[in-house]
């Protein structure tokens, strides 16, 4: 049952020069290389400039996507960016990049789906393309963490990076195929992972700024246990679908958060650590980034042998998830 037809063309990414390592997070808050270690995986991150924004992250990782298509910037006429940290709440990072890009007057707009983004970003796009209204889509995660982190909240504070990844997606044309897509959320709790002020609930004012509600807050150990199990419960609906059971997927890309995540996720499948690609201890979690960073760079090393499958399988704040099969 396979749905859509969209074919990867190319895939880029990008993350800012500076690395910040556990030790030197240490010298700012109160924490230590062995707690973020052992607790996360994580080993260092990389923090944008102040004057660098998503958009910024975005343009770079999106050039070289675009790069490797082979095809021409005046051919793309769908450009969507997963982001939760958008330069501005308006107009959309995604209008900010297609200029930047200097392409045509095409469709441009954000998605928010925070760590669940890019695949869900996949899904639409995939859903567009199929439409045949569209050719070309321009496919983007990126976020600017650092600039919605608390340096007074050690909790979360320590968790998260700065990066972008994009992919270029047709209908035509030569790549791994996206052959299957589920895409889910609950609005139950929404303060299990949030920035409380900001929006039209809390607008910015003194008191949200004096009671740090334009950060991002969580309750850590309830995102852990959901995390597992959505991201199962995902994976496992859309190998139903198409009739495969875990052990045949050969390589799993699952969001990048936290190593005792992905540990658990893959006992509960009863499938070998080893299928997991892992670069979280280089990045930390950098939300709707998180898997196409993982993907180019799985690519990129070599890792997918044509004809394997891969799933890629994300949660986030919302609750959101999703999960998106792929044919190399
Ligand atoms: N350094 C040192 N100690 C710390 C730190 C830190 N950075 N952070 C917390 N601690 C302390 C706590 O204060 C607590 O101390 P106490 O026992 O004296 O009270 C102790 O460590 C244990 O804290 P827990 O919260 O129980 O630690 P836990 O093992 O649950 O790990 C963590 C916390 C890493 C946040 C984990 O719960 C987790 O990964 N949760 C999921 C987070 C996640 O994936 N978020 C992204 C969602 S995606 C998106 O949409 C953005």
């Amino acid at each position: 049952m396979d749905q859509g037809k969209s074919v990867i063309l190319g895939l880029g990414s990008y993350v800012p020069e500076n690395i910040v390592d556990n030790q030197a997070l240490s010298k700012k808050v109160d924490t230590s290389d062995e707690w973020i270690r052992s607790r996360t995986g994580i080993k260092e991150r990389r923090f944008a400039r102040a004057d660098e924004s998503t958009s910024d992250l975005a343009l770079v990782a999106a050039q070289k996507a675009i790069q490797e298509s082979g095809i021409s910037n005046d051919l793309i006429d769908l450009v969507i960016v997963a982001t939760i940290t958008p330069d501005m709440a308006f107009p959309s990072t995604a209008c900010q990049l297609q200029h930047k890009l200097g392409l045509g007057k095409v469709a441009s707009f954000d998605l928010e789906a925070a760590c669940s983004g890019f695949l869900y970003a996949l899904d639409v796009a995939d859903a567009m393309l199929a439409s045949g209204r569209y050719q070309n889509a321009l496919v983007v995660g990126a976020e600017k963490m650092s600039s919605i982190m608390d340096w007074e909240d050690r909790t979360t504070c320590v968790l998260f990076g700065d990066g972008a990844g994009a992919a270029v997606l047709s209908q035509k044309g030569e790549g791994p195929s996206l052959i299957g897509f589920r895409c889910g959320s609950d609005g139950a709790n929404p303060s299990l992972l949030y920035q409380p002020a900001g929006g039209s609930r809390s607008p910015a004012s003194a008191e949200t700024i004096e009671n740090r509600e334009h950060y991002l807050q969580m309750n850590g150990r309830e995102i852990f246990k959901s995390a597992v199990r959505v991201m199962e419960m995902a994976t496992r609906e859309l190998l139903k679908d198409h009739g495969i059971g875990p052990y045949e997927v050969d390589h799993y890309i699952p969001h990048q958060a936290n190593v005792r995540i992905v540990e658990s996720l893959a006992n509960r499948l009863e499938v070998p650590l080893e299928k997991f690609f892992c670069n979280l201890e280089k990045h930390g979690n950098t939300s709707a980034a998180s898997i196409p960073l993982a993907l180019d760079e799985a690519f990129r090393a070599g890792i997918f042998k044509p004809g394997q499958l891969g799933l890629l399988v994300a949660f986030g704040a919302g609750l959101t998830w999703s999960a998106t099969l792929v044919r190399f």
